[in-house]
């Protein structure tokens, strides 16, 4: 996906809000998830972020989604974002995240969702280290709500 930074999408100091890219790499990322489900998803979470670098306006944001891990009803999508100045071609990266995505079926419930076919072992790799962060992610999820039911 790409998109064009206009003053809209941008603060006083004439770059990119980090939350207009965020909402981009929530679409895209979405987008991922939905065409290998072919099903209605839901963003369950974002994993922390860090931009490395600033895109300024008139430069064009590319992002890259791929599918890492599938779950039963869930997905870990990656999107990789950089930005081009289209006038010299040069390219640098400025952020990734990783996100997972719910599939839902009408009623909005957690719907089963195909498994990924891993045929390179690049695609392996990607696998086993989505997994990994997948055990972390839930841990720390539980743990927010462990924390949050205390301070009711
Ligand atoms: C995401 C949501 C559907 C999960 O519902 P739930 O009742 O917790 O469902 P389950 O416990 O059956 O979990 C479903 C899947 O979500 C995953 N999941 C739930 N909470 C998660 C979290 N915080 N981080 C990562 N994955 C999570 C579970 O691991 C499970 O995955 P699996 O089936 O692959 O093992 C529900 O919390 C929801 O609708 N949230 C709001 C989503 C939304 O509106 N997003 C837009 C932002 S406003």
């Amino acid at each position: 996906m790409h998109e064009l930074v206009l003053p809209g999408h941008a603060n006083a100091l004439g770059t990119a809000f980090g939350g207009t890219v965020m909402g981009w790499v929530d679409i895209c990322a979405a987008m991922a998830a939905q065409r290998h489900s072919r099903m209605n998803v839901v963003t369950a979470a974002i994993d922390a972020v860090d931009f490395f670098a600033p895109i300024r306006i008139g430069h064009v944001v590319s992002l890259k989604a791929m599918v890492n891990h599938v779950g039963r009803t869930s997905m870990e999508v990656g999107v990789r974002v950089e930005s081009e100045d289209p006038l010299t071609g040069e390219r640098v990266h400025t952020m990734s995240a990783y996100l997972t995505f719910v599939a839902i079926d009408a009623d909005s419930r957690p719907s089963e969702v195909p498994p990924l076919a891993l045929a390179t072992p690049e695609e392996r790799l990607r696998h086993a280290e989505a997994q990994a962060r997948r055990r972390q992610r839930l841990a720390l999820a539980g743990e927010r709500r462990r924390l949050a039911a205390e301070h009711r």
